[in-house]
């Protein structure tokens, strides 16, 4: 069954799993957020029996924590599943066997699962089972909500979104100046909340030097949803005392550095709890390879990184044809004397992207791209 035959219920209850999904992006380590809904309708209308959503770390599933809180309510509910169940014996049993022994009658799942051990499989198992399964309800809502997961597993790098905060007159900050704000307090919440949904944040070993950001989520209550912070640092060359280096035991960080800078003199900063990311050097520039150290990235099980700058490694990703989503915040003031030019012109976006959403805060104006599907 396709989603043509799903009903207008089907989709609200599918719409309703995806956005409680969304509750742990960021938080499943090398899993993705994925939701289940368990439904059931005995004559006085549907009504929510059991709900799960992956945990914090990726244990358990969705799944067996909604067939856990429906209890004896389970059987013969429908369940919504926002990623197709899992079919392979890992730490626990498969969660399509686990559906199927709860009595299930039916499966409504968004998006199929490309991991090579399920793609199919789960749903395969289920109908075995004599159980109706109505799949890709909802599909491209859920695709949306786990792409870092799903372009990790086909294309076996992160999805990378660029965010530049650029002034009416086209600056990305001042030379020599460090941070100045070039955005108001509701569009900085909104970056905060874009950092907690990432798995890592990558800048350039400039903005490092100039800025000393801190490169947290400090949004209340989600303090302690701060991603990886990685620093591209072809020769080691970030100061032992940079805010990040010195937080690194409370907030992982990584230097990303070309392999034969990563040896002894790496020590310190090992010490200092820093990880040492040995990456290839680019033939050309000699600086960090950027595909390869995405590529590398995603073998940890990063599936979201954040590039927030500054104007080299804007740039660099751009040419390198590495960006997935952009979102340019343009912020009311100008910078004027002095100014950084922006890498890219808010008035001239390259035409592989496509503009998905455009949002107004206070005086800023936050636009997001996604880039075309690739023909
Ligand atoms: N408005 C915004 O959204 C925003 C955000 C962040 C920063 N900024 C501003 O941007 C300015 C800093 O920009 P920036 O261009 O000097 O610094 P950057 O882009 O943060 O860092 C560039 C440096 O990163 C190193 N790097 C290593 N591998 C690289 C690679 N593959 N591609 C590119 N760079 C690589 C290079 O060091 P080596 O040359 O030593 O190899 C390069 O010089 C600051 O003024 C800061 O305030 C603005």
């Amino acid at each position: 069954m396709i989603d043509d035959a799903a009903t207008a219920l089907d989709r609200r209850f599918m719409a309703a799993a995806i956005r409680f999904s969304e509750r742990h992006t960021g938080l499943t380590g090398t899993n993705p957020s994925v939701a289940t809904l368990l439904v059931r309708d005995d004559g006085r209308g549907p009504w929510i029996v059991g709900r799960g959503i992956t945990a914090p770390g990726g244990r358990p599933h969705a799944e067996t924590q909604a067939i856990n809180e429906a209890g004896a309510l389970g059987p013969g509910a429908t369940a919504y599943v926002t990623l197709e169940p899992c079919a392979h014996h890992g730490r626990t049993p498969p969660c399509a066997e686990a559906l199927v022994r709860a009595g299930i009658a039916r499966t409504v799942s968004a998006s199929g699962d490309p991991d090579d051990r399920v793609d199919g499989r789960g749903h395969a198992i289920l109908r075995a089972a004599g159980i109706e399964v109505a799949t890709r309800v909802l599909a491209a809502d859920a695709a949306r909500a786990m792409s870092g997961y799903l372009r990790r597993s086909t294309e076996r790098r992160p999805e990378v979104t660029l965010k530049l905060a650029i002034s009416r007159d086209g600056c990305i900050g001042r030379k020599g100046e460090g941070q100045i704000y070039i955005t108001g307090p509701i569009a900085n919440r909104q970056t905060h909340l874009l950092r907690a949904r990432s798995d890592a944040i990558l800048v350039g070993l400039g903005t490092l030097l100039a800025d000393d950001p801190q490169l947290t989520c400090r949004l209340p209550g989600l303090e302690g949803r701060s991603p990886l912070r990685i620093v591209l640092d072809t020769r080691l060359e970030a100061p032992l005392s940079a805010g990040l280096v010195q937080t690194a035991r409370r907030v992982p960080t990584a230097l990303a550095v070309i392999a034969e800078k990563a040896s002894a003199s790496a020590e310190p900063f090992r010490a200092a709890g820093c990880a040492i990311l040995a990456c290839e050097a680019d033939p050309a520039s000699g600086r960090v390879a950027l595909p390869e150290l995405l590529e590398d990235l995603a073998a940890r099980g990063i599936s979201s990184v954040l590039v927030e700058g500054g104007a080299g490694v804007a740039r660099a990703v751009l040419e390198e044809d590495l960006v997935d989503r952009l979102i340019l915040v343009e912020g009311a003031d100008e910078i004027g004397a002095g100014g950084l030019a922006s890498p890219l012109d808010p008035h001239d976006v390259p035409d592989r992207f496509l503009r998905s959403r455009i949002l107004h805060l206070g005086r800023d104006r936050w636009t997001e791209y996604e880039r075309r599907v690739r023909s």
